[in-house]
């Protein structure tokens, strides 16, 4: 079965109401017609409700993302965003285990996991992000950090629901630094991932699993990484909030 490419944007704490509403004028423009890849867009929270209902209006069929959610339906979760809230907006996707949320928020694997089988249980399909820090990379450590983050992120979903799920592997010193990985080692650790799920699970769900790669993804390098085998897409935070930028990432064989 053939892997329809991902472009993701998370635009991260960036954009109004306004501004994301301004993004969407020319950007539904720009990319329309493109049928044979998937365009996702994670905006912040705020931003949700109003480009689903702009989504809608123009008839378009950029999946909308959430950047977190919380795994309980509701309670006393002070500042947190429920699966059921995400749910009534109507998002597709959602971003879980980021980078910074690892980092800076402090989520470890086991609350990662529980919002896996949470984003699941309510119909919105994860994209689990994994991903190495400089310094594990270079104590040799990347593959056990990403076998770890993978085994303990999925101990507990069940195998039916993996064949929707989306991996974005960033590696930590990669994001908003500049300095993308090379092609070969995105290769290198896609095709971990990959090999991964077919020793963990089967063949055929390994063939199935998109991997995507994020951290310092430009119009300039994109072209050089989805040329990787195992490379199905890309995770784009900085030069995805620029309209034309994204464009030309997303249209990296067309234009
Ligand atoms: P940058 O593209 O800004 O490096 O961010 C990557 C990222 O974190 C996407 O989730």
């Amino acid at each position: 079965m053939e892997r329809i490419p991902i472009f993701a944007a998370n635009w991260k704490m960036n954009k109004t109401i306004k501004e994301s509403a301004e993004f969407f004028k020319e950007f539904i423009y720009n990319i329309s017609g493109i049928v044979d890849r998937e365009i996702v867009i994670a905006p912040a929270f705020t931003c949700l409700q109003e480009i689903k209902a702009m989504l809608q209006k123009e008839n378009s069929n950029i999946s909308l993302c959430a950047q977190n959610m919380h795994f309980k339906d509701a309670g006393a979760f002070t500042g947190e965003i429920s699966p059921v809230m995400l749910q009534e907006i109507g998002v597709k996707r959602v971003i879980i285990g980021h980078s910074e949320r690892r980092h800076i928020f402090g989520e470890d694997n086991n609350f990662i996991a529980l919002k896996v089988i949470s984003a699941f249980n309510y119909g919105i399909l994860p994209i689990l992000c994994v991903g190495e820090k400089l310094e594990e990379r270079e104590g040799n450590k990347t593959f056990k950090v990403i076998d770890e983050q993978l085994s303990k992120g999925l101990s507990e979903v069940k195998e039916d629901f993996l064949k929707d799920l989306v991996i974005a592997y960033e590696p930590v010193w990669a994001i908003g630094t500049g300095k993308t990985a090379t092609p070969l080692q995105a290769q290198e650790v896609h095709e971990y991932i990959r090999n991964w799920f077919e020793k963990k699970y089967n063949l055929s769900l390994a063939k199935i699993v998109r991997i995507l790669y994020g951290g310092s993804v430009t119009h300039d390098n994109i072209k050089f990484l989805m040329d990787c085998p195992d490379v199905d897409g890309v995770l784009v935070g900085g030069a995805s909030l620029k309209n034309d930028l994204f464009t030309k990432i997303i249209k990296y064989d067309i234009i």
